[in-house]
């Protein structure tokens, strides 16, 4: 593959056993691979995607780029921190309940602003037709580039086939065998990317999404849809990887935690030190505890909690803290 990349964060991520997570949960030996570490900023699972299309964007000429997601959406904070790194300006396209900006900035949206973001709000309804706005947006522009939600396209996903490459030597450093992969997902760039990525390397793993909102059956269409477009852009086509999408702990919906979630995430900090956010990691993390208890998880077998990041969206639920206290 020789696709043009960038580099924006800092790689090899770690891969941690989480020995104080797995002993208070009694199941199986949990590791947790820290893309929760890519960067300061430029946290997360985005920046990995970015990698390509930043230079995609470079190599087109483009002077800006236009991206979309909620008004707290990691990925809009990451493009427009990374964006403004290699000397491009970010367009957002931001969904809020009212199509109006928040009164006060907060987490991913507050960095938005900061990194000099332009950023345009519309409703939910209007984000529905959110290709056609960027690609207007675009043509009106003349000179930029679109990046699609969650940077999830055949392009994107490269970014989680290179960290499925990087995360292979890292297994067989630690003898793990036959991993579940447990992440968040959403816009199924990550897992798409993880799946191909796999199948490259004829890894024995079990990629296993945690939707955070959608409907597993949606989320599954997607997935096939980008393994579609990525064999038809890059060639290749992963088979025989074992994957599949889970709806059970989307709960009240994207973005929305019960307080049982909640303590679940803040208990997961306290046994880790790490900090996992309400809308993807934190509904992920409580996913995995509650497949444990189920028994679905055993103690002989290894997980892999692949942190995706997110973590400055804690700042705008203080029900994370208030609700332990
Ligand atoms: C922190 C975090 N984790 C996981 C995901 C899901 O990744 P994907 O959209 O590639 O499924 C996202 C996407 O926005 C995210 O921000």
């Amino acid at each position: 593959m020789n696709q043009s990349r960038i580099g924006l964060a800092h790689l090899p991520t770690p891969l941690e056993p989480a020995e104080r997570l797995s002993a208070a949960w009694g199941g199986p030996t949990i590791w947790v691979k820290r893309d929760d570490l890519t960067g300061f900023g430029l946290s997360g699972n985005k920046v990995r995607k970015l990698e390509f299309h930043l230079a995609a964007a470079l190599d087109a000429g483009a002077d800006t780029v236009i991206t979309c997601g909620a008004v707290q959406s990691n990925h809009c904070r990451a493009t427009a921190l990374a964006a403004t790194r290699v000397g491009l300006h970010t367009i957002l396209c931001l969904r809020s309940s009212d199509g109006k900006p928040p009164e006060a900035p907060t987490g991913n949206h507050f960095l938005q602003r900061l990194a000099g973001a332009e950023c345009r709000f519309i409703t939910p309804e209007k984000y529905d037709d959110r290709e056609r706005i960027m690609t207007q947006a675009a043509a009106a522009h003349g000179n930029a580039w679109v990046i699609p939600e969650g940077a999830s396209d055949a392009l994107g996903a490269l970014g989680f086939v290179a960290a499925m490459h990087e995360i292979a030597p890292q297994l067989e450093d630690r003898s793990i065998v036959r991993p579940v992969i447990w992440h968040a997902a959403s816009s199924a760039g990550t897992t798409t990317g993880m799946i191909r990525g796999a199948g490259e390397l004829g890894l024995d793993v079990d990629i296993i999404g945690s939707s955070v909102g959608d409907p597993a059956d949606d989320v599954e269409h997607h997935v096939r849809t980008l393994l579609s477009e990525s064999t038809a852009r890059f060639g290749g086509s992963p088979s025989d990887v074992s994957w599949r999408i889970t709806d059970e702990y989307v709960g009240r919906g994207y973005g929305i935690s019960t307080p049982e979630e909640f303590a679940v995430q803040t208990e997961a900090t306290r046994l880790t030190g790490m900090i996992f956010d309400p809308a993807y990691t934190g509904k992920a993390i409580y996913g995995l505890k509650r497949e444990i208890e189920q028994g679905r998880l055993t103690p002989d077998e290894h997980v892999v909690f692949w942190h995706t990041g997110g973590g400055f969206a804690v700042f705008a639920y203080p029900e994370l803290v208030e609700s332990s206290e």
